[in-house]
């Protein structure tokens, strides 16, 4: 299998952006963070459904992690990545150094909030600047036709819809559904760092999910049924839980009966913090 064209640096992007357009062809991108699993796979698919060249930028972005946060021991990889993304038929893979991005004297961040407020906020609190940040860096770099993000990280998507909108960025952004294991697990990279115990109790998450959104979805006390959640996901296993809490799928504000809901969560497994989400039918 062919790996896809590599590049490390802006200029190299842009020239072979610039001979695509040159040749009339729409280009998506896919941002990652590399140590590629079946769920970055699908975004890639899509990307190639809805364009005819696929970008794949892989880079750890440090300003979105905070000091205490995994960013030395996230997953690298980039070998078997290019392979994965050889066999996907992805056209370019984009993996800037971290230099690259954040030359010596960057000196401009982001700040977001409406959508990115609560939730992972709460918790993560640099989390969102960081992505934004990143996220805009590489849509003026690639400026791609789409954009693909997992519905995986919810309001991660939520944030970057609005930043586009926001900054009138001329991409259209695109939600792909979350890739689950055979027993409903959210395919993440950092499913790495779970033991096998671990990875039985993190696959009760999306089942615990979606039985309290279906209660919800039935007209349960919206505090007791999340509170119960929380309990469920402690008996199940887990050492602590952030948040699980409903919100307004589009806007992420506090959650209606009569509006699509999301229900949101995040849990800790031993060190590692597991998020998911499922989606609360309207009334
Ligand atoms: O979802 C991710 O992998 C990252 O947050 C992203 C969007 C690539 C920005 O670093």
């Amino acid at each position: 299998m062919t790996r896809p064209l590599a590049v490390d640096s802006v200029a190299a992007l842009r020239a072979q952006i610039r001979d695509w357009r040159g040749q009339g062809l729409r280009v998506a991108l896919v941002p990652t963070m590399g140590a590629l699993h079946d769920g970055h796979i699908s975004l890639v698919r899509i990307g190639l459904e809805r364009a005819d060249r696929c970008v794949v930028s892989i880079f750890v972005n440090p300003t979105q992690f905070a000091p205490s946060e995994d960013l030395d021991k996230y997953p690298r990889q980039l070998g078997l990545d290019l392979d994965r993304l050889g066999a996907a038929k992805a056209d370019l893979a984009f993996a800037p150094t971290v230099s690259e991005m954040y030359p010596a004297g960057f000196a401009t961040k982001l700040s977001v909030a409406g959508p990115a407020l609560g939730l992972e906020s709460d918790f993560r609190p640099t989390l969102f600047d960081g992505v934004a940040t990143v996220v805009a860096k590489l849509l003026l770099q690639v400026n791609p036709d789409v954009a693909i993000f997992g519905e995986k990280d919810y309001q991660q998507l939520c944030v970057i819809r609005r930043l586009c909108r926001d900054l009138d960025l001329p991409v259209e952004i695109i939600g792909a559904p979350t890739i689950r294991d055979a027993h409903g697990l959210a395919m993440s990279s950092r499913n790495v760092y779970l033991d096998a115990g671990e990875l039985t109790v993190a696959r009760r998450l999306n089942t615990i999910l979606r039985d309290t959104a279906a209660s919800l979805a039935a007209g349960a006390d919206e505090k007791a049924t999340t509170a119960a959640a929380c309990r469920h996901l402690i008996a199940a296993g887990f050492q602590s839980v952030d948040y699980v809490e409903a919100r307004e799928s589009q806007t992420l504000a506090p959650w209606r009966r009569d509006r699509e809901g999301r229900l949101l969560a995040a849990a800790w497994l031993g060190k590692t913090r597991l998020i998911d989400n499922v989606e609360v039918a309207s009334a």
